[in-house]
């Protein structure tokens, strides 16, 4: 019977020769990151992944993103590639609902000495953004899928026109493009979002098909 769920985080949608190829030709990765990556396989922790972390990187590098808000952060790192491509002065705010994630990600954070520019949240991402002040110069979304189109609706407000929303597993393993099962919340939740990404004529926006399929868009206005 074909395999529903990924083995690990690496997995997606592209066909599996051209998903090790793509994960193969990529620079070796520095120890801290290689650990966590390791870490994420041995416990299936869903981080994004060195393709992934790299566009997440190359999105905050071009755009000179300082105010950087993630929805859910887990061990940290997608916030380790962001903080390392932000510019002097850059704020991450990190935040993850569970207490084990947060201590992990501290401590290779501190380690990657990044450390004073990642703002630790423990709590509910929604709630977290909700009560940060200010506007974001990018926002990325990798809460669970079922909150995703609440969690565009609050991020865009929150988002400095001209901002990026970043948000990661917008194929769901191929689960998008199908039909959802009867109480599928999260495939239903990622099609919603998608459709409302593309009908928001103050969003310019992109689906790239890369490991589970990364969302990039442009507040326009
Ligand atoms: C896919 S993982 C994040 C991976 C991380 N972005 C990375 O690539 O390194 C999702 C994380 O979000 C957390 N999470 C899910 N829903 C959340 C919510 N509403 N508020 C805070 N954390 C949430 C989970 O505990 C989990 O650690």
């Amino acid at each position: 019977m074909a395999r529903t769920v990924p083995r690990y985080a690496h997995e997606g949608v592209l066909q599996p020769a051209v998903d090790r190829y793509v994960n193969q030709v990529l620079p070796r990765r520095d120890p801290i990151l290689a650990e966590m990556e390791r870490l994420a396989k041995r416990e299936n922790i869903p981080i994004i992944g060195p393709a992934c972390g790299r566009l997440l990187a190359l999105a905050v590098e071009v755009s000179g993103a300082k105010r950087i808000f993630e929805m859910g952060s887990a061990i940290g790192y997608s916030a380790l590639w962001m903080a390392r491509a932000a510019r002097r002065g850059a704020k991450i705010h990190y935040t993850d609902s569970d207490p084990r994630n947060i201590a992990r990600a501290r401590a290779f954070l501190r380690r990657a000495g990044v450390g004073s520019r990642v703002e630790m949240h423990l709590g509910d991402a929604l709630d977290v953004l909700y009560d940060t002040p200010g506007a974001f110069d990018l926002i990325f979304i990798d809460v669970d899928k079922d909150q995703y189109p609440a969690a565009l609706k609050l991020a865009l407000g929150k988002l400095r026109r001209g901002g990026l929303l970043v948000a990661d597993n917008v194929l769901w393993y191929g689960r998008a493009a199908r039909p959802a099962k009867r109480g599928d919340a999260f495939t239903r939740g990622i099609q919603l979002f998608n459709r409302k990404i593309y009908a928001d004529k103050n969003l310019f926006s992109v689906i790239v098909p890369l490991r589970d399929g990364v969302a990039i868009c442009v507040k326009k206005n």
